[in-house]
Parts: C-alpha cells; sequence; structure tokens
C-alpha cells in the first residue's frame, strides 16, 4: 500500500486550479478542489474538462478517484490544511489588480483557522502582508504560478523554479509546501513580497523581451534585415538567451498584458513611475495594428476586401481568448471597411462570443476561399501543413501577412505568394521560384 500524502485544497478552478488539482493528484495527494460555479463543479465531477490544455482531461480521468470537486467551502476546509488559493485577479477599470475574489476566499476562512494560505493567485507585492495583518496568526506563503498555457501540465511537472515566499512564523508553512514541491525540483524560499515580485517582474521582463524583439522587427523592415538571424545572432549570447525573441504581432492572454498593467500601477501607486512598462505596453498595442498598414501597402483601400484570419486563439495549443491580438486586428480591419472571415482550429466557439460580424469557418480552406489577402495570426500547426500552391489558386489574390513568422516564406513565394511577415525583407515570386 502506498503511504497516504497530505491532502490539498485548492480554491478557484481556473486554469491555473485545475492544472494544480490534477497534478497534485497525479503526485497521489487526494485533492479537494472549491469552486463558486456548480456548472463547472458538476462538469468536472463527471471528469469533463472543458478548457483545451494538452494532457489535462488524461490526468483528470486517470486521478479520478483522489480529485473531489465541491462548491462547499466546508468541505474543503475539513478535507485539506494546506489550501492553494488559484482565483483570478483581472483588471478593474484603472488597471489594477482586482483582488475581490481573493478577499471574498480570506473572508471565508473561520477565525483562529489551522489552515496554511498559499497563493498562487498574482496578486501585487505587499498582498500577503495585508492578509497576515488582516488575520493575524493565519500561516500564509506566497507560491506563485509560473506555468503557461499549452503547456500547462508539463510546466507544472518540470518547473524552472519554485519560488515559496514566507515571512517569519511561517516557517513550518513553508517548509510544507516545499515538502509538496520535493519531487519536482529545486526551490527557491523567500520572503513573501519578494515572491509577489518575483512573478509579476517575470512577467514584465519576457513581455519587454517581447516588445524589444518587435520593434527590432520594425527597424529591420526599414533597413531590409532579418529579425529571425538578429535573434539568432543575439540568443548566442547566454545573457540574452534565445527564447521569447520570437517577433509577431504583438503578446496577448491572460497574463502578460494584466501583469504589466498592474506592475506598472503598483509601482505608480507608490509614487514610482515606472516608464519602461509604458513603453512596452505602448509598443504592444501598435504592434497587433501594423498588420493594416501591410495590408494596404498591396491592396490600397481595404473597403469591401475580404481578410481570411487563420488563427484566433491568443497562441497555439490552447483555446483562450483572452486579451488575443486578433481581437483588435478584426476590429481594425472591420473598422477599414474589410469584410473578416477566420478560423481556428479549437478557440471559434469562444471567439464567437467575442467577435462582432466576423463569419466563422469550419476550416482554413473554407476562410481563404476568394480571400483577397490572409492573416496568419496564431501559429497553429495545420496551417504549415496546407498544400499552399492550391490555397494560392483558390484565393482572389494569394496574399499572405505571417504574422508569427511561422510559415516557410521561400515555399510561399515560390507558390505565388505575396508574402509579408514581421522584420522579414521581401523575397520576390521569381527568385524564390528559380531556386
Ligand atoms: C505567461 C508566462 O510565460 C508564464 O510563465 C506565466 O506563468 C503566465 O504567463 C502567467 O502569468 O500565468 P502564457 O500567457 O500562458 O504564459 O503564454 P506565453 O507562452 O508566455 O505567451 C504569451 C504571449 O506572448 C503569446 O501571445 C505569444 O504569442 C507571445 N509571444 C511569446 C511572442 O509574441 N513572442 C515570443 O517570443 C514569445
Amino acid at each position: 500500500m502506498s503511504e497516504q500524502r497530505e491532502p490539498v485544497g485548492v480554491i478557484g478552478v481556473g486554469w491555473v486550479g485545475l492544472v494544480t488539482a490534477a497534478c497534485f493528484a497525479e503526485l497521489g495527494h487526494p485533492v479537494i478542489a472549491r469552486d463558486i460555479l456548480a456548472e463547472k463543479v458538476d462538469s468536472l465531477s463527471r471528469g469533463e474538462v472543458t478548457i483545451h490544455e494538452p494532457d489535462l482531461a488524461d490526468l483528470v480521468r486517470r486521478n479520478a478517484e483522489r480529485l473531489t470537486f465541491t462548491t462547499e467551502m466546508s468541505e474543503l476546509l475539513d478535507g485539506a490544511r494546506l489550501l492553494f488559493v488559484c482565483v483570478d485577479t483581472p483588471p478593474t477599470y484603472s488597471g489594477d489588480a482586482d483582488l475581490s475574489r481573493v478577499r471574498a476566499v480570506v473572508e471565508e476562512l473561520p477565525e483562529g483557522s489551522e489552515h496554511v494560505l498559499i497563493m498562487k493567485s498574482t496578486v501585487p507585492a505587499g498582498t500577503g502582508e495585508a492578509i497576515r495583518r488582516d488575520l493575524p496568526g493565519l500561516a500564509y506563503v506566497s507560491c506563485p504560478e509560473f506555468l503557461k498555457e499549452g503547456t500547462a501540465v508539463a510546466d507544472f511537472m518540470h518547473p524552472d523554479r519554485v519560488v515559496i515566499g514566507a515571512d517569519p512564523g511561517d516557517e513550518g508553512a513553508a517548509a510544507a509546501v516545499a515538502g509538496l514541491y520535493e519531487p519536482l525540483g529545486e526551490v527557491l524560499h523567500t520572503d513573501v513580497s519578494s515572491a509577489e515580485m518575483i512573478k509579476l517582474a517575470s512577467n514584465a521582463f519576457l513581455a519587454t523581451k517581447i516588445s524589444f524583439i518587435n520593434e527590432i522587427a520594425n527597424v529591420c523592415e526599414e533597413v531590409g534585415a532579418d529579425v529571425g538571424e538578429v535573434a539568432r545572432g543575439m540568443g548566442l549570447d547566454e545573457r540574452i538567451g534565445s527564447s521569447f525573441l520570437r517577433a509577431g504581432i504583438g503578446y496577448g492572454g491572460s497574463c502578460f498584458p494584466k501583469d504589466v498593467t498592474a506592475l506598472k500601477m503598483l509601482a505608480g501607486n507608490t509614487g514610482y513611475h515606472f516608464q519602461l512598462l509604458n513603453a512596452v505596453i505602448e509598443v504592444n498595442e501598435l504592434q497587433k495594428r501594423r498588420v493594416v498598414g501591410k495590408l494596404e501597402k498591396h491592396l490600397g483601400s481595404l473597403l469591401g476586401k475580404r481578410v481570411a484570419l487563420l488563427g484566433l486563439a491568443f497562441k497555439p495549443d490552447t483555446d483562450d481568448m483572452r486579451e488575443a491580438s486578433s481581437l483588435v486586428l478584426a476590429a481594425r480591419l472591420q473598422g477599414e471597411g474589410a469584410e473578416v472571415v477566420a478560423y481556428d482550429p479549437v478557440a471559434s466557439e469562444r471567439a464567437g462570443q467575442l467577435l462582432d460580424s466576423v463569419t466563422l469557418t469550419g476550416s482554413a480552406l473554407e476562410a481563404l476561399d476568394g480571400a483577397d489577402a490572409a492573416v496568419l495570426v496564431t501559429e497553429w500547426r495545420e496551417f504549415a501543413e496546407l498544400d499552399w500552391a492550391d490555397v494560392a489558386k483558390r484565393m482572389a489574390r494569394p496574399l499572405i501577412v505571417d504574422g508569427r513568422n511561422f510559415l516557410d516564406q521561400k515555399a510561399l513565394a515560390a507558390a505565388g505568394f505575396e508574402y509579408e511577415g514581421i522584420g522579414k525583407p521581401q523575397v520576390a515570386a521569381a527568385a524564390a521560384a528559380a531556386e
């Protein structure tokens, strides 16, 4: 018989919460996960996972015996001492993180509770300290999550680092949390505020890297350089590193836009003006819109032109549409009078709730048929596998803006396409065909 592992409680069964619950169950812990949405709890109890995340549904099914989903806080409090808070902290109108869901959780804890509150939700630095002030005696640990959507299960199971922040008096709680992560890798112990800052600073730095390479790409276009080569050359310097230097039409998702703004606001609230982050945000906003200019360069006015968007999700292998570049792009194209058709392998349903007057098709070819231009928005693998010579014949005009530098530029030019990448020099069709 295997030894009984410490039960784990999870509060908030969104992306992070469900991955946390499923992965701790996989590691052998009994897990009780609580969400306020009865419908979600019901479907998860039946083993139905409604978000698209590789391996997650398998994990939930395989560990069904160790996973309990409930709407009842009392069940959670009775069943587990270690409670991971995974509720969302969306931006408010002011750009600050909305902590109302975190506060609601804290209010549900009984006075003198013996539980350990482990904050996985991304919160501004100082939040943990405030919660401890309000609930003296509560054991509090900050344990930010660094997983990426699309590879969430693998990231959880093989983390680059595990950060555990605790303040004096909570060393025992920190050790208990570190014990949970022992099979996964090394733990960095810090104080609570530093752990909170590590999360925000990491996301802001990654977003900065993306906006930086996007600006380099824009300059490359002016001087005839290739941003792919530039990024490769830069990345060989180990101080720079090669990851997160893919130029494109801007970052999206539920984390970078929100966390960069939240850090800017957090600094601003203390009286510090974080200038660099203003530029990071502005560059990202403008980057989404540059596609319009690229299309106009070839088509002139976009009025009445049919533009096919390939991919809508903020990145591949997810159906998450939060802050997806496609939303801004579709609106801008419509603003210029274009007819927008779009296809995404999994995000169409979510996208349909957000996109007005965009025709969603059941396949890439349907979207491309008769189009005056295509824009690759999300680098789904199936787009690389299309028969582009056939596509060229189906389109009214074989023009493509590859917003992720994902497709084979020379092959497309050889197939007769006018190809526009991001930060790529032009390849004339004749030259590509001759190669
Ligand atoms: C991001 C972080 O990478 C995670 O470490 C963090 O845990 C997570 O936010 C979070 O705070 O919860 P995620 O938003 O899932 O993860 O996705 P990423 O893979 O980081 O991509 C974010 C956006 O940046 C995407 O729109 C992607 O297309 C874009 N990107 C990424 C680029 O434009 N260029 C790159 O080189 C890399």
